[in-house]
């Protein structure tokens, strides 16, 4: 299973129409009367010819996946996706009545304990006209990113989206009367981005019945227990979440969050039945409070070694999610790159968060760094999308020989190495170089024979020189790395 990505597609993709299927299709054109049939199934089969995967089921429209093979198969081709926490906490932005308030940006209303009323007067201060889909989805686009997924309301209880189910929305709330969630899915579906949503289905901090606001409205175990919780999720979470499966078009997936509270009874087996019965192509992730189709991380937490399912990181660029003014720690280009390899090398895929201002600005570092990655994304791409984790190991790190130290959150220390990387495709090794070896790059083992080796950056793929000694293997470099960052090193292998 090194590869699950191209495990899924072969299952996948569907013939499409052949040449010798329209040469059929011309012959059997004979009587007049079938005339216009024929040349309506002639029609279909030019355009189905050139789309030649399933794209009906691919964009998540027609039937039900038949295995969860092929639901995932977009996602594991993916690898990587633009994430979006945008809401009325940009508004304050950190800061708080003159204070600067400590934490995430979206926990604004959280942390100083904002009342409902006191929180509400941002919605007519929201009108950010500088929102333009077109620019964001570019964005994504030339970060290399394959899907997108927005915050529709974040645990603040706001929606950003034209709900009928509530009127604390952006189109009925604020100044600004549009729906930013409509044009994004717009705009994506043209560019080919796969588009999702965030929805904190347990956590709303707006309604008497809904999980988080202790400060206004009590305790949470007592909305479970007096039946305040569950009015909660079925007048606005659930219908809401409807909302959003029916009005925007293929949903790639639904990103839950903070399933306070939702191992009781049916409350997630309930989100369960909406998506599979409005949108069975719909992924959801991993903290609905159930089992998803695949695992969330923690944030920000990159696992040390493979992990051989189907899983996400949720990332953030600086040190929040949602815009704080004064967020200034921004990661480099080259930590980013470092991020996305490494993930991908141990299986899995990075979801790497903007956070837009009030006025529906991505900060410029965010926009500058990503589209950094892309630069080296056009180039490299190859050994990233669709490509399945590394069957080496040793080249991640090890855990300290010492068992008793331990880190902050008491868990065994890694110490990580950062040399290399390794990301597989059927016959091709990629060998992400982080530090460009003097002379020559040694491989310990490989499973087969290399019959060529490359520099993924050079366009001629011009054979570099290798020799084999038993199972091990040395492949000879020029004196100069192609990229200072990550230079690729393909390794064709026959078995
Ligand atoms: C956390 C936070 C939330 C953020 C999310 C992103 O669960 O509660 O604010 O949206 O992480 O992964």
């Amino acid at each position: 299973m090194n590869d699950p990505g191209n495990a899924g597609r072969t299952l996948f993709r569907g013939p499409g129409i052949t040449k010798k299927g329209i040469a059929i299709m011309k012959t059997r054109i004979t009587s007049r009367r079938a005339f216009p049939l024929a040349a309506g199934l002639l029609a279909v089969g030019l355009f189905l010819a050139a789309f030649p995967c399933t794209w009906a089921s691919e964009q998540g429209g027609a039937g039900k996946p038949a295995t969860q093979d092929q639901k995932m198969q977009w996602f594991r081709e993916a690898k990587f996706g633009l994430f979006i926490h945008w809401g009325l906490y940009a508004v304050p932005a950190g800061t708080w009545k003159g204070q600067p308030i400590p934490g995430i940006g979206e926990w604004i209303m959280n942390r100083a304990r904002i009342p409902v009323k006191e929180y509400e007067q941002l919605a007519p201060q929201f009108n950010p006209v500088k929102f333009n889909a077109e620019e964001w989805v570019r964005l994504a686009r030339d970060a290399g990113m394959k899907y997108m997924v927005i915050t529709s309301k974040h645990h603040d209880g706001f929606a950003m989206y034209g709900s009928k189910a509530s009127p604390y929305n952006i189109v009925d709330a604020t100044p600004f009367q549009r729906d930013p969630l409509k044009e994004l899915a717009a705009e994506c579906a043209k560019a080919g981005i796969r588009f999702g949503f965030y929805y904190s289905q347990a956590q709303d901090w707006h309604e008497s019945g809904g999980a988080g606001n202790t400060w206004d409205f009590g305790p949470d175990e007592e909305k479970s227990r007096n039946g305040a919780y569950d009015k909660y999720l079925q007048s606005k979470a659930e219908p809401q979440v409807r909302e959003l499966l029916t009005n925007y078009g293929p949903v790639c997936l639904i990103w839950f969050d903070t399933p306070r509270m939702m191992d009781v009874g049916d409350r997630a087996k309930r989100f369960i039945d909406i998506v599979k019965t409005l949108q069975p192509w719909c992924l959801i992730d991993g903290r609905l409070g159930a089992a998803g189709d695949y695992r969330s991380m923690g944030d920000n937490r990159i696992p040390n070694e493979v992990v051989r399912e189907d899983w996400e990181v949720p990332a953030t660029l600086n040190d929040t999610w949602g815009f704080k003014s004064y967020d200034h720690n921004w990661k480099t280009p080259e930590d980013l790159t470092f991020k996305l390899v490494d993930i991908v090398s141990k299986g899995g895929n990075y979801l790497l968060n903007v956070g837009p201002t009030a006025e529906g600005l991505i900060p410029q570092p965010s926009q500058d760094n990503l589209r950094a990655v892309g630069r080296w994304l056009k180039v490299n791409g190859e050994s990233i999308y669709g490509a399945g984790p590394t069957p080496y190991g040793e080249e991640l790190g090890a855990y300290d020989p010492d068992p008793n130290k331990k880190d902050n959150r008491g868990n065994r220390i890694f110490l990580a190495r950062k040399d290399w990387r390794c990301t597989v495709k059927p016959g091709k090794l990629y060998i992400h170089l982080f530090t460009w070896p003097n002379g020559s790059f040694e491989l310990a083992k490989v499973d087969g024979k290399i019959t060529k080796a490359y520099l993924l950056a050079d366009a001629r793929k011009k054979s570099l020189k290798v020799k084999a000694n038993g199972t091990a293997w040395s492949i000879a470099l020029p004196a100069a790395a192609p990229d200072k960052t990550d230079s690729v090193l393909v390794l064709n292998i026959r078995k």
